[in-house]
């Protein structure tokens, strides 16, 4: 279901936090430099935060802590991706949504499936795993829908002809990590055309679904065009998905991509869609 585009909803299953991780929660706030606070999971360096001191130190651990159940209820519920799994980054999501007033390509308000311009997927999955921690208890509300074939069918007639200069450019520049494949080349593009388009936008059928305080959800953001339209102080595990690894890869963007186009996708380890 998961693979199919579902999004799995734990409607009682809430990230408890101490009293000390409760009062950073509340006086936290973002130093202007990102949307989110959030730490890599490799150096371990929190960024986007307006606390310092012993509050940051608080935060850090929190999220440290997040990442650690979200891998388990991860590897637990999915333990054929277990092997396949890589732990990215972790986020708090403190700013009310709805208030936020961003460039359109960065307005999450909008319907899009995710897409990151600085890190080539390659065919890799985008996993992620989210709850809502709010204190006061307000709902996150999402718009979800419609599924992944409709949203690359409505974009893909305007799909630009490949770029092999710009990709190689933007790699020796250092602009993005490793090089941008076709498939990323036409994920960002359907990201792009989607969130442009207002038209589309107020037209396409999309179920507004509210994930009540104490709610964990976990979703494909790459499969699932979806939309975060009101809500604060939502925990947020990002996890990459080798392709090896899917039960159902034939659900998956790169072969839905693959058969619209009528072309060959390769992965970062050769494989094909
Ligand atoms: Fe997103």
């Amino acid at each position: 279901m998961l693979e199919g585009g579902a999004v799995l909803l734990f409607s009682a299953l809430p990230f408890l936090l101490t009293n000390a991780e409760t009062s950073v929660v509340c006086a936290a706030g973002l130093d202007g430099s990102a949307k989110n606070i959030s730490l890599d999971p490799v150096t371990h360096q929190c960024k986007g935060s307006s606390l310092t001191g012993a509050e940051l130190e608080t935060m850090i651990g929190l999220l440290k802590r997040f990442a650690s159940c979200a891998t388990t209820l991860v590897e637990g519920l999915f333990p054929a991706y277990a092997e396949g799994l890589s732990c990215a980054r972790t986020s708090f999501r403190p700013v009310e949504i709805a208030d936020r007033r961003t460039s359109w390509r960065q307005d999450d308000k909008r319907l899009h499936v995710d897409a990151f311009p600085s890190r080539p997927m390659q065919g890799r999955r985008i996993l992620r795993v989210f709850t809502n921690i709010d204190p006061d208890g307000a709902p996150r509300r999402w718009r979800i829908g419609p599924t992944f074939e409709a949203y690359a069918q409505q974009f893909l007639p305007s799909l630009p002809r490949a770029n092999p200069g710009k990709t190689w450019l933007l790699e020796h520049l250092g602009l993005t990590k490793g090089r941008r494949s076709r498939y990323d080349e036409i994920m960002l593009f359907l990201h792009d055309a989607a969130k442009r388009d207002l038209d589309w936008q107020r037209g396409t059928p999309a179920d507004d679904v509210k994930f009540g305080s104490g709610c964990t959800w976990i979703v494909f953001t790459d499969q699932v065009p979806h939309a975060a339209i009101a809500g604060r102080n939502a925990l947020e595990q990002t996890f990459y998905i080798d392709p090896a690894v899917l039960a159902r890869p034939e659900t998956a963007p790169l072969a839905i991509l693959g058969r619209l186009c009528g072309t060959v996708m390769t992965t970062s380890k050769g494989l094909t869609a």
